[in-house]
């Protein structure tokens, strides 16, 4: 007799990637993973492991890291709590930001860097092709297009299945796409961060995946509109943030990030939570401040 195991990520619905990747519409973020910081390894591995191994039994089948998560600790945890990854698990990852220090990032998506990042990336999730490579943000000081033919190139070799790009405006899209097909854009979005309104839209009219990071605002204090709707609907404000995203765009996967199992089970319950529409155009028509996460 067969069992149907009831996978909460899949309440949200499903988008498919670059026309061969099906994923549930709630990811997971493996930044937190790592030491403060976003450097070295976790205070308790054995809780980031077990948390990464939660997200898959709770249905989530997307998710994203960077090759400078840790450096490199974000994809070996991954491996070493998911490998052999079931079928169904697509991992995102990135390169082309490097890491000289804890809490400290600086750019470098030159075709040489970006070639040694994927070999490294390819060896710590222990795969012979990336699923979904993603240039992690353009580089001032190499030519865009250059950054875009590398990964290209690193496709047509056989090692990445599909490119994404981070952190990008709708021009860099265009440029990149004349290039290789763009199957995912990763911007900074979330209620409370409008900034890509115009990308969201670009990529639903497109068929592109947009992975909004920091979906929940980084856990930050709630507006007062989502807690009155949280209220409301007998939910917690982040769910409600992310039932936003969910209603806010068939095109969108959040990817909240957590090393917390209490956290991460709240987070995918939202993929249940049905936004009535009257909520959503109260939560829309909120303006926000422009964020800064510099403080
Ligand atoms: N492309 C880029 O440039 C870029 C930049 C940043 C992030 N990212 C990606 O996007 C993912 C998500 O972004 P993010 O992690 O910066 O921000 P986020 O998902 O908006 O928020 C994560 C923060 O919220 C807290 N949190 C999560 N769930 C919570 C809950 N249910 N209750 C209370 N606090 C909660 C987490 O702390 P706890 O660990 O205590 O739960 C963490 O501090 C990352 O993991 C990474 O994969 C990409």
């Amino acid at each position: 007799m067969s069992q149907t195991q009831f996978l909460p990520a899949a309440a949200a619905g499903t988008l498919t990637i670059g026309g061969d990747l099906t994923v549930n519409r709630l990811g997971y973020g493996a930044m937190r993973i790592t030491g403060p910081g976003i450097w070295g390894p976790p205070a308790d591995k054995s809780s980031a492991l077990a948390t990464l191994r939660r997200t898959v039994e709770l249905g989530v089948n997307l998710i994203d890291t960077a090759d400078s998560y840790g450096p490199g600790t974000s994809e070996e945890l991954i491996a070493e709590a998911l490998y052999p990854y079931p079928a169904d698990v697509v991992i995102a990852t990135k390169g082309g930001w490097e890491r000289p220090g804890p809490g400290q990032w600086t750019h470098n998506a030159s075709p040489k860097h970006l070639a040694e990042a994927l070999e490294g990336s390819l060896k710590r999730l222990r795969v012979e092709r990336i699923d979904i490579h993603q240039l992690h943000a353009p580089d001032n000081a190499v030519s865009f297009e250059a950054s875009v033919e590398a990964l290209a190139m690193l496709r047509e070799q056989g090692k990445i299945r599909h490119v994404g790009l981070s952190n990008v405006t709708r021009e860099h899209i265009e440029r990149a796409n004349r290039i290789v097909p763009i199957v995912s854009v990763q911007n900074r979005y979330s209620f409370a961060d409008r900034e890509s309104d115009f990308i969201v839209d670009y990529c639903e009219a497109n068929g592109i995946a947009f992975l909004p990071w920091a979906p929940i605002g980084q856990g930050s204090e709630a507006h007062e509109a989502i807690k009155a709707v949280a209220g409301e609907l007998n939910a917690t404000p982040l769910q409600v943030a992310l039932a936003w995203l969910l209603k806010r765009s068939p095109v969108i996967v959040p990817i909240p990030g957590t090393s917390s199992i209490p956290h991460l089970e709240e987070n995918v319950a939202a993929a249940s939570l049905k936004l009535p529409q009257a909520a959503y155009d109260k939560l829309i028509a909120v303006s926000h401040p422009p964020i800064s996460l510099r403080g």
